[in-house]
């Protein structure tokens, strides 16, 4: 399976990283052919609504989204994960999404399974949820399914993981994949 990994934080080695990289052992361990593409450490403009790309077909940036978009089409797995801020998805990981906007119509035609990978500091799931039914409503919309949601709770830093089982629970899912 060709798995893309969207990742949000600015935390190089932070809480969403370690579960990330954990997630990433498993499913090359099953054989899947990964590619991250770390959001936070990339030139991508927020969109403008110029609808430029349904008036001419193109977007008007030319930025990082030139490397994602590829990758994003011929992916059979998405995989977002993002630590929470504010009950929601973190900044950069949003602007790459609403940057999907200029590719709708060949994303619609496509087929993907979404895993969600979320970290936060709170321990209710209450913090995860306006993230959550984000996706549930992006999936519908773009007729994707929504297959699994890891929303790591009470993990303010990575060192929090320690004493969980999230870090297994990341490792099992991207190993489930086939
Ligand atoms: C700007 C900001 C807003 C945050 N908002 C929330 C929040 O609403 N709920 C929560 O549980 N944690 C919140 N957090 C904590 C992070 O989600 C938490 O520290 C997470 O583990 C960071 O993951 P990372 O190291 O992968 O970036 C916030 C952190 C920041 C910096």
């Amino acid at each position: 399976m060709k798995v893309l990994i969207i990742t949000g934080s600015p935390h190089k080695h932070g809480t969403s990283a370690h579960l990330v990289e954990q997630f990433k052992k498993g499913a090359m361990e099953a054989g899947n052919d990964i590619f991250v593409f770390e959001s936070a450490f990339k030139k991508v403009h927020p969109c403008i609504a110029c609808d430029k790309c349904i008036a001419e077909r193109r977007c008007t940036f030319k930025d990082d989204m030139d490397i994602l978009n590829p990758k994003l089409l011929e992916a059979d797995i998405v995989v977002f994960a993002y630590p929470i801020y504010y009950y929601n998805i973190n900044a950069q990981l949003k602007t790459v999404i609403d940057r999907f906007y200029a590719t709708n119509s060949k994303l619609m035609q496509t087929h993907k399974k979404v895993y969600i990978i979320s970290a936060m500091e709170d321990d209710t799931m209450e913090s995860a949820d306006g993230a959550n039914v984000a996706f549930k409503g992006m999936c519908k919309y773009l007729g994707w399914d929504l297959t699994y949601c890891l929303n790591a709770m009470n993990v303010l830093t990575a060192e929090d993981l320690k004493n969980t089982t999230y870090l297994d629970d990341a490792y099992n899912l991207g190993k489930s994949i086939k």
